[in-house]
């Protein structure tokens, strides 16, 4: 038996009736804005069937996405000679997810980078998490929203094809406090950006920090030593060896952190420098120069073997630059690329890491009665 999704459409049409069927559901705007397919993707270890779902723009752009753990399985955008190509890590099969990924195109969630020694109070309660980093909790513990099944519905929608996942987190789950409901939202633009919406609304005051994870590499293949970043910040949060901050912003000024203006990733990425150190390279999130929560540039990256570039728009504060430090090869990816050191990276919109135990980073709190959102873009184009 195939699946039905429904559309639900966002239009004052009605569109409502225009359920449809198994692997060919195309939007009803298909002429205008796209359209959104799906095929069995495999089951999870518990026999829940789950499927990869494609949605494609007018101009040939494609995101696959796996309502497994919200997985961007594959990206594919042109390059300066108008040729496709997929620009993420990641698996061809689920299995290979399943078995080991270091959060490979992953829904984040419910906290999005490290809470120190997975600790951490509120209300004068104290909260234990698991420690799955060292000795720090990491992307919301060892069955976090990455490795979750969310409930699929295809939408159509005004700005191109549209997929939203929801999935309810109960109170308690992987220590967190109240009952967290999200609702994710992805969309592929007709200028070839990735949209990211998230929302969530808890029954008892709790703590929120979703972002997202994939590993980019524009070129496609190698490291991505030679791509150029651009990351509008005046000051990063150092960290401890642990990649804890210390609760500092410090100016990025005469730093290897500096990246107000474009600079090679690999150019400084070898100095002898401690944060650097600590990170094994980069890894660590920019205090961008923006007001939080409006939506604003956090990073552009350039390659220039491919003319590729990325724009990184986000409301959040914060950005987890990290630079692949910790492939080595051992993840055999898409047709058999084994993953080696610094052949992918990150940028992940967020609040700043352990904010749940930093007085003085921006709130991660959620109360009730509150709406959480968090938008996220990864925008597309060439430079010839
Ligand atoms: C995040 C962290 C990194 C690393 C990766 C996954 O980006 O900041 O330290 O854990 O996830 O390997």
């Amino acid at each position: 038996m195939k699946k039905k999704y429904q559309w639900l459409s966002i239009l004052s049409v009605g569109l409502s009736a225009a359920a449809l069927a198994g692997c060919t559901s195309v939007s009803p705007f298909a002429a205008q804005k796209g359209q959104v397919t799906h095929q069995p993707f495999g089951h999870t270890q518990d026999g829940t069937a789950v499927e990869l779902f494609t949605l494609r723009n007018n101009n040939g752009a494609e995101v696959g996405i796996c309502n497994y753990g919200g997985l961007v399985v594959f990206l594919k955008v042109p390059d300066r000679n108008g040729q496709f190509g997929d620009v993420t890590l990641g698996y061809d099969k689920l299995e290979d997810y399943l078995k080991d990924s270091p959060y490979f195109g992953a829904l984040i969630g419910r906290y999005g980078n490290r809470i120190a020694k997975g600790k951490f109070t509120l209300n004068g309660r104290q909260y234990t998490l698991a420690v799955n980093n060292g000795p720090n909790a990491l992307h919301g513990g060892l069955k976090g929203f990455d490795k979750v099944v969310w409930q699929p519905t295809i939408r159509a929608s005004l700005t191109g094809p549209e997929l939203e996942l929801n999935y309810v987190s109960k109170d308690g789950e992987e220590g967190y406090p109240g009952t967290l409901r999200v609702t994710t939202i992805y969309s592929l633009t007709e200028d070839n950006a990735l949209k990211i919406q998230y929302k969530a609304t808890t029954d008892q005051d709790t703590v929120v920090n979703l972002t997202h994870h994939s590993y980019f590499n524009l070129a496609g293949k190698g490291d991505i030593l030679s791509h150029e970043v651009m990351l509008p910040a005046d000051k990063f949060t150092p960290v401890d060896s642990t990649l804890i901050p210390t609760g500092e912003l410090r100016p990025v000024a005469g730093t290897p952190f500096d990246f107000r203006t474009p600079t090679a990733i690999g150019a400084r990425i070898g100095q002898d420098d401690e944060q650097l150190k600590f990170g094994g390279g980069y890894d660590h999130n920019w205090v961008i120069n923006k007001p939080m929560g409006e939506l604003g540039l956090m990073a552009r990256v350039y390659d220039p073997a491919s003319g590729r570039v990325m724009e990184v728009w986000s409301t959040e504060p914060g950005l987890q630059f990290y630079s692949g430090n910790f492939l080595d090869g051992k993840n055999i990816g898409k047709g058999g690329w084994a993953y080696k050191f610094r052949n992918g990276f990150c940028m992940e919109p967020q609040h700043f890491p352990d904010s749940p135990n930093q007085p003085n980073f921006p709130s991660v709190v959620l109360k009730p009665g509150q709406v959480y959102r968090n938008t996220i873009l990864y925008k597309f184009s060439v430079r010839k």
